[in-house]
């Protein structure tokens, strides 16, 4: 069975074909980056409008040699996220699923980050537990079965991709600054301050990044000549406050729930720093850590098409807007 796989939640226009037996059979993404990177961050409008110029050579470009008609199925972001850019995304998927006569699944961004590891790694199980930090969620969730989630833990304020992307832009680093931050870091000491990492020792799961990133404003401002070197070691130290502070709280939910696996998912992950710091402690705590592919921790259609696949067949049809800026993980059931 092919699922084509529709993501248009923020700043990229995606699709992909997930074939029950073969896997991925084709994807595209256009990221919309570059235009966002002039403002420091995505414009919502801007966002919706170029979805709707990219879509369909998107498309084109993700069929390939694969026939639309071989499609037997639509499976589509529609929250959380962007109303304007998740309304693109929907309007398309319902003219294909018309079109084509076959079935439209709307589908949660957030499920579609959770699972992304399983379409590499077939031999992880639920249940299992996920930490899932990107640029605007960070949760710990308890991945129960296929449509059980419990979120654990969260972030009580900024998401730990905001924080990568405030603290970038106080170092003057470009928009999304994730990527800067882990490269930069790569020539500082990561001693070299000592930053705060937020309810670290409070006795749940939720964690705070927003004191941190004031902490390094605070820094910042106090430095005179805020060179090359001392940005290094203001990006190394922050990195590694985060990386202890989501280290700690894993920990803690693996001695709590007891799970054997542990995925990584979202932007973030791509961080390595951060992948090799909980690789460290893998064989002491008895667990596997799990990462996607580099190309599946950041937005995607591939991980929509997948999870696409795992849904039940809709009995009837419907063109009814399913969209939702907000749409919590425990609030999957309508
Ligand atoms: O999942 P994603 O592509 O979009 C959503 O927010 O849903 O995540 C983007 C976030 C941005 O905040 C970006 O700075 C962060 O992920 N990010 C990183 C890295 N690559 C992307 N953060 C730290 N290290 C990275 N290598
Ligand atoms: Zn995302």
């Amino acid at each position: 069975m092919k699922t084509l796989g529709i993501e248009t939640s923020c700043d990229e226009t995606a699709i992909a074909i997930y074939d029950s037996e073969d896997g991925i059979m084709g994807e595209s993404t256009y990221s919309q980056m570059e235009m966002h990177a002039e403002y420091g961050g995505v414009v919502p409008e801007l966002a919706s409008r170029d979805h709707c110029l990219k879509i369909v050579n998107v498309l084109k470009d993700a069929l390939g040699n694969n026939s639309i008609d071989d499609i037997d199925r639509i499976a589509y972001t529609s929250g959380p996220g962007l109303l304007g850019a998740l309304l693109i995304g929907e309007s398309f998927a319902q003219g294909l699923s018309t079109a084509l006569d076959i079935p439209l699944l709307s589908i949660n961004h957030l499920e579609g980050h959770l699972m992304s590891p399983m379409m590499e790694f077939p031999e992880i199980k639920m249940p299992f537990i996920c930490l899932l930090v990107s640029g605007g969620h960070s949760m710990i969730v308890d991945v129960k079965e296929k449509g059980n989630y419990e979120i654990i833990g969260q972030s009580q304020d900024d998401a730990v991709g905001e924080a990568f992307d405030k603290v970038a832009k106080l170092l003057d680093l470009p928009y999304p600054g994730g990527p800067h931050i882990e490269k930069l870091a790569l020539e500082g000491n990561p001693n070299a301050y000592d930053f705060p990492r937020p309810m670290i020792h409070s006795n749940n799961l939720d964690m705070s990044l927003s004191g941190l990133k004031t902490a390094v404003l605070y820094t910042v401002q106090k430095i005179k000549d805020l060179d090359q070197s001392k940005k290094a070691d203001i990006a190394a130290s922050f990195q590694k406050a985060v990386t202890d502070l989501l280290v700690v709280k894993i920990k803690k939910a693996v001695e709590e729930t007891n799970r054997k696996d542990v995925i990584i998912a979202g932007g973030v992950a791509a961080n390595k720093f951060i992948r090799n710091e909980f690789k460290k402690f893998e064989d002491s705590l008895d667990i596997k850590v799990y990462y996607p592919d580099l190309k599946y921790c950041g937005d995607n259609a591939a991980m929509i098409a997948f999870v696409g696949s795992m849904m039940i067949t809709p009995k009837e049809p419907t063109i009814k807007s399913k969209v939702r800026a907000r749409w919590p993980l425990n609030e999957l059931k309508e």
